[in-house]
């Protein structure tokens, strides 16, 4: 039977908000002390959860999703997240809205910014999730651009942290293409004091920006940020292996040189060898057996892949407890802009 929860402590507080900033855009945003407490609230809530206790902060509250690419674990976790808190989401696919036939974004985050309590948004260049955060009034959150996808990496730590019981000082090893999911990872690594390798193909390194501004985070957390070419280089000794897609959603077009120039990057048990025997196997899913990663790794012992997945759902109740549960200082959301 369902129990009212009792004693949810630090989920149970207001939101206190990810800084200055309404919104999730990035994980270089998030002050490392808002970090720790989103890896606390999200463990919380994540055993209230197991206990089918009922947590409902958000109630009243409707969370909107605006994606224009796929998704099932972003999509189903926010909107299960949500409901689950006592609130409500609307799916919005682009297709469906005025945005398709040419009404403007900033319309549409004004308008949106007067029905709904916050906004996840999937889509391509990042600029555009830096619009819609300029122009609503409500918190955005990054569900996924070509940059980055921070929601994804910032419940990879908390599913690292189950496994090795601590973030600072463990090594994790990213093979394969530099995209949102490294950048993002590389973010995370910097704020959290892990030393991440990352073995890329030439043009195929993450983004130069996000390097250098984690390297100057990375000087005040002692983490360290190595991108390199040789894959055996970056397994090492690593407490965490970790690959992605070789195609992301928008590079169709690339396939064929993509996967000949990522061939070689593959994780696999050869370079799982020269990791440390407890390594785990992390993949952010979707994943393509036979490309990135091998079968055998992908659903073998060192996986928690699942694990990773089923966290995507822990930590978002805790993004979406901090960003829609603050305290308003506005909010009819008037007075600012029309
Ligand atoms: N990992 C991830 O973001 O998956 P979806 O594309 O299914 O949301
Ligand atoms: N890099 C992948 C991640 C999917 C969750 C993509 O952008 O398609």
């Amino acid at each position: 039977m369902r129990k009212r929860a009792s004693g949810v402590r630090a989920a149970g507080r207001p939101g206190t908000g990810l800084a200055d900033s309404k919104d999730l855009l990035t994980v270089a945003a998030i002050p490392a002390a808002h970090v720790a407490r989103l890896l606390e609230v999200a463990a919380t809530l994540k055993a209230v959860r197991q206990r089918r206790a009922l947590h409902q902060p958000l109630r009243g509250m409707t969370l909107g999703l605006l994606f224009e690419k796929p998704s099932t674990r972003t999509r189903v976790s926010f909107e299960a997240g949500m409901n689950q808190l006592g609130g409500q989401s609307l799916f919005l696919s682009t297709g469906d809205i005025q945005l398709c036939r040419g009404e403007s974004i900033a319309d549409t985050a004004r308008v949106l910014s007067r029905y709904l309590d916050g906004l996840v948004i999937r889509t391509y260049d990042h600029a555009i999730v830096d619009e819609w955060a300029r122009e609503a009034t409500i918190p955005i959150i990054n569900g996924l651009t070509d940059l980055c996808h921070p929601c994804q990496a910032l419940s990879d730590l908390l599913t690292i942290q189950e496994r090795k019981g601590r973030l600072r000082g463990l090594k994790l090893a990213y093979v394969g293409d530099g995209n949102n999911v490294a950048n993002s990872l590389i973010e995370a690594a910097a704020k959290t004091g892990m030393a991440i390798s990352l073995a890329c193909p030439a043009g195929y390194e993450p983004d130069q920006r996000i390097v250098k501004e984690a390297r100057a985070e990375a000087a005040r957390t002692d983490a360290s940020i190595e991108v390199v070419q040789d894959p055996l280089s970056a397994v090492n000794e690593a407490d965490v292996l970790y690959t992605d897609v070789w195609i992301s959603m928008g590079q169709e077009r690339e396939q064929s040189r993509r996967l000949k120039d990522l061939a070689p990057y593959q994780l696999n048990e050869r370079l799982a060898k020269e990791a440390k025997p407890d390594a785990i196997v992390m993949h952010c899913l979707p994943a393509h057996r036979g490309q990135e990663i091998t079968t055998g790794l992908l659903d073998g012992p060192q996986s928690v892949v699942l694990d990773q997945a089923e966290n995507r759902l822990h930590m978002q109740k805790a993004i979406l407890s901090e960003l829609l549960g603050r305290p308003r200082r506005n909010p009819s959301h008037a007075g600012r802009r029309p």
